[in-house]
């Protein structure tokens, strides 16, 4: 028996896609170079998890009952059941508990390998990502994997869900340099499986309207892909902003995202667009070069909002070949 479990998951940004990928469309994902932490000890009274990530006020009380079934479902999947065993998680990391920046799936994959080192199970990283992912469907309903897969795996991923159950395409998108972005927080602690359901159900009342934005989708998503393999930044803006525009007229946006989005645009960033599954959460703005990240940056931290700075396409240790 160890004596305790130690595991690290990834933060992510979505350059592109998100919640076109729960129904199949590819999206674009990108590790930050932030984590969840987690340690994972036997003992004590029940199931407990003690989190002390720095987050938006509120993100640790409003989630706690999703961290709870996902600790759950993480238990079944590697075969113990939840009332036989007491067990002490301690939850830490420099990823803020923001929503949008993959918090849940960085902490998902952290609980995994955590606990399994402390129960002596060895996974594969293609096995932690399965199993984060059934964590994941407590925080997201049905989740299309693209946030477990950048947690578990790092770097710059091209994903495409596999509609069948069969496994996802996951590519590894090499950039030249790494680029400057940053994430600005509306602080609103967003719910994602309500914001999922929510698109779901909008797109069964109006199939025809929902189809033309899903191709258009589609179509962005493939552009963005050639032109940040080209490094023709200016074009990966402009296309962040097309994603955006398909994200407000699905319904997810909100006018906080939409503020910051404008003032990242107006202070000089290429292009920008929220992240993850609004309705609240992060933005992202695409800005290459410490001085123009500073800039945007200071602008939405003047007009009262957190600000991360960090980059996309950093090539990861943990990535394996199958990603
Ligand atoms: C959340 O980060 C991304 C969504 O597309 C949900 C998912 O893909 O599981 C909204």
């Amino acid at each position: 028996m160890s004596c305790l479990g130690k595991g690290s998951g990834f933060g992510k940004v979505i350059l592109f896609g998100e919640h076109f990928v729960v129904h199949g469309v590819p999206g674009i994902v990108s590790a930050i170079d932030s984590t969840a932490d987690a340690i994972a000890v036997r003992g004590g009274s029940g199931i407990n998890v003690v989190d002390v990530r720095k987050g938006a006020r509120g993100y640790v009380e409003e989630k706690r009952q999703q961290q709870l079934e996902s600790v759950e479902r993480i238990l079944h999947a590697l075969g113990v059941d939840p009332k036989s065993i007491s067990l002490q998680i301690r939850l830490s990391g420099n990823l803020p508990g923001f929503s949008g920046i993959g918090a849940s799936a960085a902490s998902s994959v952290a609980i995994v390998r955590a606990v399994a080192e402390e129960l002596g199970i060895i996974l594969s990283d293609e096995r932690v990502n399965e199993i984060a992912f059934e964590a994941e469907k407590a925080y997201a309903g049905t989740p299309s994997g693209i946030d477990n897969t950048a947690a578990t795996y790092g770097g710059l991923l091209w994903f495409k869900k596999n509609m069948e159950g069969g496994p996802n395409i996951v590519e590894r998108i090499r950039l030249k340099e790494p680029v400057e972005i940053i994430i600005g927080n509306t602080g609103i602690v967003a719910n994602t499986k309500e914001m999922v359901a929510g698109v779901a159900a909008r797109k069964r009342e109006r199939p025809e309207e929902y189809a033309r934005l899903f191709r258009q989708a589609e179509e962005v998503a493939f552009a963005a892909r050639e032109a940040l393999t080209r490094f023709d930044l200016r074009k990966v803006g402009a296309l962040m902003n097309e994603n955006h525009r398909l994200l407000q007229e699905i319904g997810v946006s909100c006018k906080e995202l939409d503020h910051l989005v404008r003032l990242a645009l107006e202070h000089g960033a290429y292009g920008a667009k929220l992240t993850g599954g609004g309705g609240g959460g992060c933005m992202t703005a695409l800005t290459p070069t410490k001085a123009l990240q500073e800039k945007v940056a200071g602008a939405i931290e003047r007009a009262g909002f957190q600000v991360l700075r960090t980059k996309v396409g950093v090539e990861s240790s943990a990535v394996t070949s199958s990603a």
